[in-house]
Protein backbone atom coordinates (compact mmCIF):
# COMPACT_ATOMS: atom_id res chain seq x y z
CA UNK A 1 0.00 0.00 0.00
CA UNK A 2 2.98 2.28 0.89
CA UNK A 3 4.44 1.57 -2.60
CA UNK A 4 1.62 2.33 -4.54
CA UNK A 5 0.72 5.47 -2.36
CA UNK A 6 4.74 6.95 -2.78
CA UNK A 7 4.54 5.33 -6.63
CA UNK A 8 1.49 7.54 -7.08
CA UNK A 9 2.49 10.69 -5.61
CA UNK A 10 5.62 10.15 -7.77
CA UNK A 11 3.80 9.86 -10.43
CA UNK A 12 0.88 12.64 -10.07
CA UNK A 13 4.68 14.72 -9.30
CA UNK A 14 6.66 13.86 -12.43
CA UNK A 15 3.32 14.41 -14.86
CA UNK A 16 3.01 17.99 -13.45
CA UNK A 17 6.53 18.50 -14.70
CA UNK A 18 5.72 18.59 -18.09
CA UNK A 19 5.12 21.53 -19.95
CA UNK A 20 1.44 22.14 -20.65
CA UNK A 21 1.80 22.67 -24.62
CA UNK A 22 3.93 19.08 -24.96
CA UNK A 23 0.76 17.39 -23.45
CA UNK A 24 -0.89 18.42 -27.07
CA UNK A 25 0.41 15.98 -29.56
CA UNK A 26 -0.09 18.36 -32.41
CA UNK A 27 2.99 20.36 -30.42
CA UNK A 28 4.91 17.42 -31.02
CA UNK A 29 4.08 16.97 -35.09
CA UNK A 30 4.53 20.83 -35.84
CA UNK A 31 7.64 21.19 -34.28
CA UNK A 32 8.78 17.79 -36.21
CA UNK A 33 7.60 19.10 -39.33
CA UNK A 34 9.36 22.49 -39.14
CA UNK A 35 12.54 20.20 -38.09
CA UNK A 36 11.52 18.49 -41.62
CA UNK A 37 11.34 21.54 -43.80
CA UNK A 38 14.92 23.00 -42.68
CA UNK A 39 16.27 19.34 -43.65
CA UNK A 40 14.45 18.76 -47.25
CA UNK A 41 16.46 22.90 -47.60
CA UNK A 42 20.08 21.19 -47.04
CA UNK A 43 19.40 19.36 -50.14
CA UNK A 44 20.93 22.63 -51.88
CA UNK A 45 23.86 22.76 -50.53
CA UNK A 46 26.45 25.28 -50.13
CA UNK A 47 29.32 25.14 -51.77
CA UNK A 48 30.98 28.35 -51.78
CA UNK A 49 34.62 29.82 -51.12
CA UNK A 50 34.87 30.08 -47.20
CA UNK A 51 36.51 32.99 -47.07
CA UNK A 52 37.10 32.90 -43.22
CA UNK A 53 36.73 29.29 -41.48
CA UNK A 54 36.57 29.14 -37.28
CA UNK A 55 37.15 26.32 -35.61
CA UNK A 56 36.26 25.89 -31.96
CA UNK A 57 37.88 23.39 -30.03
CA UNK A 58 35.92 22.22 -26.77
CA UNK A 59 38.81 20.48 -25.21
CA UNK A 60 37.65 17.37 -23.44
CA UNK A 61 33.91 18.05 -24.60
CA UNK A 62 32.36 15.00 -25.08
CA UNK A 63 28.46 14.18 -26.11
CA UNK A 64 27.84 14.17 -22.62
CA UNK A 65 29.21 17.41 -21.88
CA UNK A 66 27.22 19.14 -24.72
CA UNK A 67 24.01 17.48 -23.90
CA UNK A 68 24.65 18.38 -19.89
CA UNK A 69 25.71 22.32 -21.10
CA UNK A 70 22.70 22.41 -23.00
CA UNK A 71 20.87 21.59 -20.03
CA UNK A 72 23.03 23.93 -17.40
CA UNK A 73 22.20 26.95 -20.06
CA UNK A 74 19.01 26.47 -20.52
CA UNK A 75 18.63 25.82 -16.57
CA UNK A 76 20.21 29.40 -16.43
CA UNK A 77 17.39 30.96 -18.51
CA UNK A 78 15.16 29.28 -15.98
CA UNK A 79 14.24 26.73 -18.37
CA UNK A 80 13.58 22.93 -17.75
CA UNK A 81 16.72 22.62 -20.10
CA UNK A 82 16.39 19.11 -21.96
CA UNK A 83 14.91 21.17 -25.19
CA UNK A 84 16.95 24.16 -25.23
CA UNK A 85 19.17 24.37 -28.00
CA UNK A 86 23.00 25.48 -27.83
CA UNK A 87 24.22 27.80 -30.36
CA UNK A 88 26.27 24.60 -32.14
CA UNK A 89 22.85 22.59 -32.13
CA UNK A 90 21.83 24.77 -34.45
CA UNK A 91 24.34 23.70 -36.93
CA UNK A 92 23.22 22.06 -39.94
CA UNK A 93 25.65 19.48 -39.99
CA UNK A 94 27.12 16.70 -37.63
CA UNK A 95 29.46 14.09 -37.40
CA UNK A 96 31.49 11.92 -34.98
CA UNK A 97 35.35 12.17 -35.17
CA UNK A 98 37.29 8.97 -33.70
CA UNK A 99 39.94 10.82 -31.95
CA UNK A 100 42.47 7.85 -30.67
CA UNK A 101 46.18 8.79 -30.99
CA UNK A 102 48.53 6.33 -33.29
CA UNK A 103 49.85 5.10 -29.81
CA UNK A 104 46.96 5.53 -27.34
CA UNK A 105 43.27 4.28 -27.43
CA UNK A 106 42.25 7.03 -25.12
CA UNK A 107 43.89 9.91 -26.71
CA UNK A 108 45.90 13.29 -25.19
CA UNK A 109 45.43 17.14 -26.70
CA UNK A 110 48.42 17.35 -28.14
CA UNK A 111 48.36 14.07 -30.39
CA UNK A 112 44.83 15.15 -31.02
CA UNK A 113 45.58 18.66 -32.16
CA UNK A 114 48.05 17.48 -34.25
CA UNK A 115 45.03 15.39 -36.02
CA UNK A 116 42.84 17.94 -36.18
CA UNK A 117 45.14 21.03 -37.14
CA UNK A 118 47.89 19.68 -39.34
CA UNK A 119 45.41 16.28 -40.61
CA UNK A 120 47.77 14.05 -39.48
CA UNK A 121 47.39 11.54 -36.62
CA UNK A 122 50.31 11.36 -34.39
CA UNK A 123 51.65 10.12 -30.66
CA UNK A 124 50.22 11.36 -27.32
CA UNK A 125 51.59 14.02 -25.81
CA UNK A 126 53.83 15.40 -29.39
CA UNK A 127 52.82 17.91 -31.18
CA UNK A 128 53.24 18.89 -34.81
CA UNK A 129 54.32 16.20 -35.65
CA UNK A 130 53.92 12.63 -37.34
CA UNK A 131 53.87 9.26 -35.41
CA UNK A 132 57.99 9.13 -36.15
CA UNK A 133 58.40 11.24 -33.14
CA UNK A 134 58.73 9.44 -30.14
CA UNK A 135 57.33 11.81 -26.67
CA UNK A 136 60.18 13.37 -24.75
CA UNK A 137 62.99 12.25 -27.37
CA UNK A 138 63.82 15.86 -28.90
CA UNK A 139 66.20 13.65 -31.74
CA UNK A 140 63.56 12.03 -33.56
CA UNK A 141 61.97 15.43 -34.41
CA UNK A 142 63.50 16.79 -37.51
CA UNK A 143 62.46 15.36 -40.58
CA UNK A 144 58.92 14.62 -39.02
CA UNK A 145 57.99 18.36 -38.45
CA UNK A 146 54.30 18.29 -40.43
CA UNK A 147 51.94 21.65 -40.88
CA UNK A 148 48.54 23.12 -39.75
CA UNK A 149 46.08 24.96 -41.48
CA UNK A 150 47.35 28.18 -40.01
CA UNK A 151 50.37 27.78 -41.66
CA UNK A 152 48.37 26.90 -44.50
CA UNK A 153 46.00 30.34 -44.14
CA UNK A 154 49.07 32.26 -43.54
CA UNK A 155 50.41 31.04 -47.04
CA UNK A 156 47.87 32.06 -48.44
CA UNK A 157 47.81 35.48 -47.36
CA UNK A 158 45.28 35.09 -44.80
CA UNK A 159 45.01 36.52 -41.18
CA UNK A 160 45.04 34.20 -38.50
CA UNK A 161 44.58 33.86 -34.94
CA UNK A 162 44.16 31.72 -31.76
CA UNK A 163 42.39 32.45 -28.39
CA UNK A 164 42.52 30.63 -26.11
CA UNK A 165 41.33 30.16 -22.40
CA UNK A 166 44.50 27.90 -21.37
CA UNK A 167 48.16 29.02 -21.51
CA UNK A 168 48.89 29.83 -25.50
CA UNK A 169 51.67 27.39 -25.22
CA UNK A 170 48.93 24.83 -24.57
CA UNK A 171 48.69 21.47 -26.45
CA UNK A 172 45.71 22.75 -28.32
CA UNK A 173 47.10 26.03 -29.47
CA UNK A 174 50.58 24.85 -30.11
CA UNK A 175 50.02 22.12 -32.50
CA UNK A 176 48.54 25.23 -34.67
CA UNK A 177 52.38 26.90 -34.75
CA UNK A 178 54.79 24.35 -32.98
CA UNK A 179 56.84 20.72 -33.38
CA UNK A 180 57.67 19.38 -30.52
CA UNK A 181 58.61 16.00 -29.57
CA UNK A 182 56.66 17.06 -25.84
CA UNK A 183 53.69 18.94 -24.90
CA UNK A 184 55.23 19.89 -21.63
CA UNK A 185 57.84 21.83 -23.15
CA UNK A 186 56.42 25.25 -22.46
CA UNK A 187 59.57 26.82 -22.25
CA UNK A 188 63.50 26.27 -22.11
CA UNK A 189 62.81 26.03 -17.99
CA UNK A 190 60.90 22.65 -18.56
CA UNK A 191 63.04 20.73 -21.28
CA UNK A 192 65.58 18.29 -20.14
CA UNK A 193 69.34 19.53 -21.00
CA UNK A 194 69.56 16.62 -22.85
CA UNK A 195 66.92 18.18 -25.43
CA UNK A 196 68.11 21.95 -25.30
CA UNK A 197 71.48 20.08 -25.92
CA UNK A 198 69.94 18.54 -28.90
CA UNK A 199 68.88 21.88 -30.34
CA UNK A 200 65.27 21.43 -29.86
CA UNK A 201 63.29 25.15 -28.99
CA UNK A 202 60.58 25.16 -26.34
CA UNK A 203 56.85 26.06 -27.74
CA UNK A 204 56.73 29.66 -26.03
CA UNK A 205 59.88 30.56 -28.01
CA UNK A 206 57.88 28.89 -31.43
CA UNK A 207 55.10 30.74 -30.96
CA UNK A 208 57.42 33.96 -31.28
CA UNK A 209 59.82 32.62 -33.88
CA UNK A 210 58.00 29.75 -35.99
CA UNK A 211 55.31 32.07 -37.85
CA UNK A 212 56.33 35.52 -36.46
CA UNK A 213 52.96 37.44 -38.17
CA UNK A 214 50.07 35.44 -36.76
CA UNK A 215 47.84 38.51 -36.29
CA UNK A 216 45.86 37.84 -32.86
CA UNK A 217 47.26 35.85 -29.96
CA UNK A 218 44.86 35.51 -26.62
CA UNK A 219 45.02 33.80 -23.54
CA UNK A 220 47.43 32.97 -20.69
CA UNK A 221 51.04 32.02 -20.28
CA UNK A 222 52.45 35.08 -19.56
CA UNK A 223 55.73 33.86 -17.24
CA UNK A 224 56.59 31.51 -20.42
CA UNK A 225 57.99 34.55 -22.11
CA UNK A 226 59.93 36.43 -19.06
CA UNK A 227 63.00 35.47 -17.80
CA UNK A 228 63.06 33.28 -14.65
CA UNK A 229 62.48 35.06 -11.55
CA UNK A 230 61.02 38.28 -13.40
CA UNK A 231 57.48 39.81 -11.00
CA UNK A 232 54.63 38.94 -12.37
CA UNK A 233 53.08 42.28 -13.50
CA UNK A 234 49.94 41.37 -11.82
CA UNK A 235 51.00 39.10 -8.93
CA UNK A 236 54.10 40.54 -7.78
CA UNK A 237 53.42 38.25 -4.39
CA UNK A 238 53.31 35.12 -6.30
CA UNK A 239 56.39 33.24 -6.78
CA UNK A 240 54.60 30.70 -9.00
CA UNK A 241 53.68 33.79 -11.44
CA UNK A 242 57.21 34.55 -11.63
CA UNK A 243 59.19 34.58 -15.41
CA UNK A 244 60.31 30.88 -16.46
CA UNK A 245 63.22 31.45 -18.77
CA UNK A 246 66.77 30.14 -18.93
CA UNK A 247 67.75 32.18 -22.05
CA UNK A 248 66.83 35.50 -20.52
CA UNK A 249 65.12 36.43 -23.25
CA UNK A 250 61.88 38.87 -22.64
CA UNK A 251 59.58 37.13 -25.56
CA UNK A 252 57.13 39.95 -25.53
CA UNK A 253 60.12 42.38 -26.61
CA UNK A 254 61.27 40.08 -29.43
CA UNK A 255 57.66 39.76 -30.74
CA UNK A 256 56.74 43.34 -31.17
CA UNK A 257 60.65 43.70 -32.52
CA UNK A 258 59.74 41.10 -35.25
CA UNK A 259 56.80 43.27 -36.51
CA UNK A 260 57.02 45.88 -39.61
CA UNK A 261 57.73 49.18 -38.51
CA UNK A 262 55.18 50.28 -39.93
CA UNK A 263 52.47 48.49 -38.21
CA UNK A 264 50.96 48.12 -35.10
CA UNK A 265 51.69 45.99 -32.94
CA UNK A 266 49.53 45.85 -29.34
CA UNK A 267 50.54 43.60 -25.88
CA UNK A 268 48.01 44.03 -23.51
CA UNK A 269 47.60 42.04 -20.36
CA UNK A 270 44.31 43.02 -18.74
CA UNK A 271 40.88 43.48 -20.03
CA UNK A 272 40.69 47.21 -19.90
CA UNK A 273 43.35 47.38 -21.96
CA UNK A 274 41.96 45.13 -24.22
CA UNK A 275 38.90 46.98 -24.15
CA UNK A 276 40.47 50.53 -25.25
CA UNK A 277 42.26 49.29 -27.92
CA UNK A 278 40.61 50.82 -31.01
CA UNK A 279 40.59 47.60 -33.28
CA UNK A 280 40.68 49.02 -36.37
CA UNK A 281 44.26 50.25 -35.61
CA UNK A 282 45.55 46.92 -34.92
CA UNK A 283 47.40 45.05 -36.87
CA UNK A 284 48.99 42.82 -34.36
CA UNK A 285 47.67 41.83 -30.71
CA UNK A 286 49.04 39.57 -28.40
CA UNK A 287 46.74 38.98 -24.99
CA UNK A 288 48.42 37.50 -22.21
CA UNK A 289 45.81 37.83 -19.18
CA UNK A 290 47.39 35.03 -16.29
CA UNK A 291 50.47 33.71 -15.92
CA UNK A 292 49.74 30.39 -16.51
CA UNK A 293 46.09 29.27 -17.64
CA UNK A 294 42.86 32.40 -17.66
CA UNK A 295 40.73 31.28 -14.47
CA UNK A 296 37.42 29.30 -14.66
CA UNK A 297 34.35 31.22 -16.20
CA UNK A 298 32.99 30.93 -12.76
CA UNK A 299 35.97 32.45 -10.86
CA UNK A 300 36.56 35.14 -13.50
CA UNK A 301 37.51 38.35 -12.39
CA UNK A 302 35.49 40.61 -14.68
CA UNK A 303 37.70 43.73 -14.38
CA UNK A 304 40.93 42.25 -15.36
CA UNK A 305 40.41 39.40 -17.50
CA UNK A 306 38.29 39.16 -20.39
CA UNK A 307 35.76 36.14 -21.15
CA UNK A 308 36.07 34.02 -23.57
CA UNK A 309 33.03 35.66 -25.55
CA UNK A 310 34.95 39.19 -25.55
CA UNK A 311 38.16 37.89 -26.83
CA UNK A 312 36.49 36.19 -29.38
CA UNK A 313 34.46 39.01 -30.68
CA UNK A 314 38.17 41.35 -30.59
CA UNK A 315 40.02 38.59 -32.71
CA UNK A 316 37.00 38.76 -35.57
CA UNK A 317 37.20 42.19 -35.50
CA UNK A 318 40.86 42.27 -35.94
CA UNK A 319 40.76 39.68 -37.99
CA UNK A 320 37.78 39.97 -40.97
CA UNK A 321 39.67 43.24 -42.39
CA UNK A 322 41.81 41.25 -44.36
CA UNK A 323 40.00 41.25 -47.19
CA UNK A 324 41.26 37.26 -48.21
CA UNK A 325 39.57 36.30 -45.31
CA UNK A 326 40.62 34.72 -42.17
CA UNK A 327 41.37 31.00 -39.98
CA UNK A 328 40.76 31.62 -36.43
CA UNK A 329 41.45 28.73 -34.10
CA UNK A 330 39.14 29.11 -30.27
CA UNK A 331 39.74 27.19 -27.48
CA UNK A 332 37.40 26.47 -24.82
CA UNK A 333 40.29 24.89 -23.03
CA UNK A 334 38.98 24.66 -19.29
CA UNK A 335 36.19 22.22 -19.82
CA UNK A 336 38.58 19.53 -19.60
CA UNK A 337 40.35 21.06 -16.33
CA UNK A 338 37.00 21.22 -15.11
CA UNK A 339 36.74 17.73 -15.43
CA UNK A 340 40.16 16.41 -14.32
CA UNK A 341 39.99 18.00 -11.01
CA UNK A 342 35.87 16.32 -10.96
CA UNK A 343 34.48 19.74 -10.50
CA UNK A 344 31.48 19.35 -12.92
CA UNK A 345 30.07 22.56 -12.15
CA UNK A 346 33.21 23.97 -13.47
CA UNK A 347 33.77 22.32 -16.77
CA UNK A 348 29.96 22.62 -17.63
CA UNK A 349 30.15 26.53 -17.24
CA UNK A 350 33.37 26.83 -19.25
CA UNK A 351 31.15 24.99 -22.23
CA UNK A 352 28.30 27.35 -21.69
CA UNK A 353 30.65 30.00 -21.79
CA UNK A 354 32.30 28.30 -25.24
CA UNK A 355 28.49 28.03 -26.67
CA UNK A 356 28.11 31.96 -25.69
CA UNK A 357 30.99 32.86 -28.15
CA UNK A 358 29.74 30.49 -30.99
CA UNK A 359 26.86 32.21 -30.98
CA UNK A 360 29.22 36.12 -30.86
CA UNK A 361 30.82 34.53 -33.90
CA UNK A 362 28.17 34.00 -35.70
CA UNK A 363 26.82 36.99 -35.32
CA UNK A 364 29.98 38.57 -36.54
CA UNK A 365 30.35 36.49 -39.30
CA UNK A 366 27.70 34.39 -42.17
CA UNK A 367 27.65 31.26 -43.33
CA UNK A 368 27.56 32.01 -46.63
CA UNK A 369 31.17 32.70 -46.36
CA UNK A 370 32.54 31.59 -43.52
CA UNK A 371 32.95 27.99 -42.54
CA UNK A 372 32.49 27.33 -38.72
CA UNK A 373 33.27 23.85 -37.01
CA UNK A 374 33.04 23.33 -33.56
CA UNK A 375 34.08 19.86 -31.97
CA UNK A 376 36.23 18.39 -29.29
CA UNK A 377 39.83 16.34 -29.26
CA UNK A 378 38.62 14.16 -26.63
CA UNK A 379 35.62 12.99 -24.44
CA UNK A 380 36.08 12.54 -20.62
CA UNK A 381 34.34 9.55 -18.19
CA UNK A 382 31.65 11.99 -17.20
CA UNK A 383 28.28 11.19 -17.19
CA UNK A 384 25.00 11.65 -15.81
CA UNK A 385 21.76 9.55 -15.32
CA UNK A 386 19.40 8.12 -12.57
CA UNK A 387 16.31 8.58 -14.03
CA UNK A 388 16.38 12.47 -12.89
CA UNK A 389 12.58 13.88 -13.64
CA UNK A 390 12.20 16.68 -16.17
CA UNK A 391 13.83 19.77 -15.42
CA UNK A 392 15.96 18.39 -12.58
CA UNK A 393 18.82 20.69 -11.76
CA UNK A 394 21.46 19.71 -14.35
CA UNK A 395 24.08 19.53 -10.09
CA UNK A 396 21.38 17.79 -9.06
CA UNK A 397 20.21 14.10 -7.26
CA UNK A 398 18.50 11.41 -8.68
CA UNK A 399 14.93 10.86 -7.28
CA UNK A 400 16.08 7.29 -5.55
CA UNK A 401 18.46 6.06 -3.34
CA UNK A 402 21.07 3.57 -3.70
CA UNK A 403 19.17 0.21 -3.37
CA UNK A 404 22.53 -1.22 -1.27
CA UNK A 405 23.81 1.23 0.50
CA UNK A 406 20.67 3.29 1.00
CA UNK A 407 22.14 6.32 0.37
CA UNK A 408 21.50 9.16 -2.15
CA UNK A 409 23.60 10.13 -5.06
CA UNK A 410 23.60 12.92 -7.68
CA UNK A 411 23.43 12.29 -11.22
CA UNK A 412 26.66 13.40 -12.30
CA UNK A 413 28.96 11.11 -11.81
CA UNK A 414 32.38 10.46 -13.00
CA UNK A 415 33.82 6.42 -13.79
CA UNK A 416 37.66 8.18 -12.16
CA UNK A 417 38.45 10.78 -10.40
CA UNK A 418 39.34 12.66 -7.20
CA UNK A 419 35.72 12.56 -6.33
CA UNK A 420 36.03 9.32 -4.94
CA UNK A 421 35.07 9.35 -1.04
CA UNK A 422 35.01 6.83 1.54
CA UNK A 423 33.72 7.87 5.29
CA UNK A 424 33.91 5.51 7.93
CA UNK A 425 34.05 2.52 5.53
CA UNK A 426 30.97 3.78 3.28
CA UNK A 427 30.34 6.12 0.32
CA UNK A 428 30.06 9.22 1.57
CA UNK A 429 25.91 10.21 2.39
CA UNK A 430 26.13 12.99 -0.22
CA UNK A 431 23.22 15.00 1.49
CA UNK A 432 25.75 15.85 3.94
CA UNK A 433 27.40 18.15 1.45
CA UNK A 434 26.85 20.95 -0.64
CA UNK A 435 26.89 19.22 -3.89
CA UNK A 436 26.03 22.56 -5.57
CA UNK A 437 28.97 23.79 -4.95
CA UNK A 438 30.72 25.42 -7.91
CA UNK A 439 34.15 23.49 -6.55
CA UNK A 440 32.08 20.44 -5.68
CA UNK A 441 34.33 17.12 -6.98
CA UNK A 442 31.19 14.53 -8.67
CA UNK A 443 31.82 11.08 -6.81
CA UNK A 444 33.55 8.38 -8.91
CA UNK A 445 33.63 4.80 -9.18
CA UNK A 446 37.83 4.90 -8.71
CA UNK A 447 39.85 6.89 -6.49
CA UNK A 448 42.19 8.79 -9.10
CA UNK A 449 44.20 12.21 -8.57
CA UNK A 450 42.89 13.67 -11.75
CA UNK A 451 40.07 12.19 -13.49
CA UNK A 452 41.03 10.79 -17.03
CA UNK A 453 39.86 11.22 -20.70
CA UNK A 454 37.15 9.07 -22.18
CA UNK A 455 37.48 7.12 -25.53
CA UNK A 456 34.62 7.46 -27.53
CA UNK A 457 33.42 9.32 -30.81
CA UNK A 458 33.31 13.23 -30.15
CA UNK A 459 30.71 14.97 -32.21
CA UNK A 460 31.22 17.58 -35.05
CA UNK A 461 29.10 20.62 -35.66
CA UNK A 462 29.51 22.59 -38.78
CA UNK A 463 28.15 25.08 -41.24
CA UNK A 464 29.24 27.62 -43.94
CA UNK A 465 30.83 26.11 -47.33
CA UNK A 466 31.36 22.73 -47.61
CA UNK A 467 29.66 21.63 -43.63
CA UNK A 468 28.28 18.83 -45.94
CA UNK A 469 31.60 17.49 -46.11
CA UNK A 470 31.39 16.39 -42.15
CA UNK A 471 28.47 13.95 -42.57
CA UNK A 472 29.90 10.52 -41.21
CA UNK A 473 32.16 8.73 -38.68
CA UNK A 474 34.82 9.82 -39.91
CA UNK A 475 38.57 9.91 -38.59
CA UNK A 476 39.22 13.33 -36.43
CA UNK A 477 42.82 14.09 -39.12
CA UNK A 478 39.79 14.45 -41.91
CA UNK A 479 39.07 18.01 -40.36
CA UNK A 480 41.60 20.31 -41.36
CA UNK A 481 41.53 18.65 -44.85
CA UNK A 482 37.34 19.41 -44.78
CA UNK A 483 38.56 23.24 -43.89
CA UNK A 484 41.26 23.37 -46.36
CA UNK A 485 39.48 22.10 -49.22
CA UNK A 486 36.43 24.31 -48.35
CA UNK A 487 38.24 27.61 -48.10
CA UNK A 488 40.81 26.22 -50.63
CA UNK A 489 44.05 26.45 -48.89
CA UNK A 490 46.67 23.96 -48.87
CA UNK A 491 47.13 20.91 -50.86
CA UNK A 492 44.34 20.21 -53.03
CA UNK A 493 42.71 23.23 -54.39
CA UNK A 494 42.45 22.05 -58.21
CA UNK A 495 38.66 22.52 -57.30
CA UNK A 496 38.94 25.72 -56.90
CA UNK A 497 39.96 26.58 -60.78
CA UNK A 498 36.48 25.86 -61.78
CA UNK A 499 34.20 29.20 -61.82
CA UNK A 500 32.19 29.19 -58.69
CA UNK A 501 29.04 28.76 -61.03
CA UNK A 502 30.34 25.61 -62.50
CA UNK A 503 31.41 24.57 -58.90
CA UNK A 504 28.09 25.33 -57.34
CA UNK A 505 26.38 21.81 -59.10
CA UNK A 506 23.68 23.53 -61.13
CA UNK A 507 25.24 22.85 -64.72
CA UNK A 508 27.89 20.05 -64.35
CA UNK A 509 28.40 19.46 -68.16
CA UNK A 510 29.31 23.33 -68.63
CA UNK A 511 33.16 22.53 -67.95
CA UNK A 512 33.39 19.61 -70.52
CA UNK A 513 31.46 21.64 -72.91
CA UNK A 514 33.80 24.92 -72.73
CA UNK A 515 36.80 22.37 -73.31
CA UNK A 516 34.93 21.24 -76.61
CA UNK A 517 34.43 24.78 -77.42
CA UNK A 518 37.93 25.65 -77.03
CA UNK A 519 39.39 22.52 -79.10
CA UNK A 520 36.84 23.12 -82.38
CA UNK A 521 38.20 26.78 -82.19
CA UNK A 522 41.89 25.68 -81.82
CA UNK A 523 41.36 23.28 -85.33
CA UNK A 524 40.85 26.48 -87.08
C1 LIG B 1 68.48 10.14 -29.20
O1 LIG B 1 68.34 10.49 -27.84
C2 LIG B 1 68.14 9.39 -26.99
C3 LIG B 1 67.86 9.88 -25.61
O2 LIG B 1 66.74 10.76 -25.61
C4 LIG B 1 69.35 8.48 -27.04
O3 LIG B 1 69.13 7.34 -26.24
C5 LIG B 1 69.62 8.06 -28.47
O4 LIG B 1 70.83 7.34 -28.54
C6 LIG B 1 69.70 9.24 -29.41
N1 LIG B 1 69.76 8.76 -30.78
C7 LIG B 1 70.54 9.29 -31.67
C8 LIG B 1 70.50 8.69 -33.06
O5 LIG B 1 71.31 10.21 -31.44
C1 LIG C 1 64.06 36.59 -7.27
O1 LIG C 1 63.45 37.87 -7.17
C2 LIG C 1 63.24 38.29 -5.85
C3 LIG C 1 62.39 39.56 -5.88
O2 LIG C 1 62.75 40.39 -6.96
C4 LIG C 1 64.60 38.50 -5.18
O3 LIG C 1 64.42 38.91 -3.84
C5 LIG C 1 65.34 37.17 -5.20
O4 LIG C 1 66.64 37.31 -4.70
C6 LIG C 1 65.42 36.60 -6.63
N1 LIG C 1 65.93 35.24 -6.58
C7 LIG C 1 66.85 34.80 -7.40
C8 LIG C 1 67.26 33.38 -7.24
O5 LIG C 1 67.34 35.50 -8.25
C1 LIG D 1 31.60 41.84 -12.14
O1 LIG D 1 31.77 41.08 -10.97
C2 LIG D 1 31.18 41.67 -9.83
C3 LIG D 1 31.62 40.91 -8.61
O2 LIG D 1 31.53 39.51 -8.81
C4 LIG D 1 29.67 41.70 -10.05
O3 LIG D 1 29.02 42.27 -8.94
C5 LIG D 1 29.34 42.51 -11.30
O4 LIG D 1 27.99 42.45 -11.59
C6 LIG D 1 30.13 41.98 -12.50
N1 LIG D 1 29.97 42.88 -13.62
C7 LIG D 1 29.74 42.45 -14.86
C8 LIG D 1 29.65 43.50 -15.91
O5 LIG D 1 29.62 41.27 -15.14
C1 LIG E 1 22.13 11.03 4.50
O1 LIG E 1 22.13 12.35 5.01
C2 LIG E 1 20.83 12.90 5.15
C3 LIG E 1 21.00 14.37 5.53
O2 LIG E 1 21.82 14.50 6.66
C4 LIG E 1 20.06 12.09 6.21
O3 LIG E 1 18.75 12.60 6.32
C5 LIG E 1 20.02 10.63 5.76
O4 LIG E 1 19.43 9.84 6.74
C6 LIG E 1 21.41 10.12 5.45
N1 LIG E 1 21.31 8.77 4.90
C7 LIG E 1 22.03 7.75 5.35
C8 LIG E 1 21.79 6.41 4.73
O5 LIG E 1 22.85 7.89 6.22
ZN1 LIG F 1 42.98 16.64 -20.48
Amino acid sequence: MLLLLLGLMAGTCLSSLVPEKEKNPQYWRDQAQQTLQHALELQSLNTNVAKNVILFLGDGMGVSTVTAARILKGQLHHMPGEDFQLEMDKFPFVALSKTYNTNAQVPDSAGTATAYLCGVKGNEGTLGVSAAVIRSQCNTTRGNEVTSILRWAKDAGKSVGIVTTTRVNHATPSAAYAHSADRDWYSDNEMPTEALNQGCKDIAHQLIHNIPDIEVIMGGGRKYMFPKNTTDVEYGDDEKARGTRLDGQFLINVWKEKKPRNKNAHYVWNRMQLLELNLDRVDYLLGLFEPMDMMYELNRNNQTDPSLTEMVEVAIRILRRNTKGFFLLVEGGRIDHGHHEGKAKQALHEAVEMDRAIGQAGALTSPEDTLTVVTADHSHVFTFGGYTPRGNSIFGLAPMLSDTDKKPFTSILYGNGPGYKVVAGERENVSTVDYAHDNYQAQSAVPLRHETHGGEDVAVFAKGPMAHLLHGVHEQNYIPHVMAYASCIGANKDHCQLSSSARLGSQPALFPGLLTVLLLLSLF
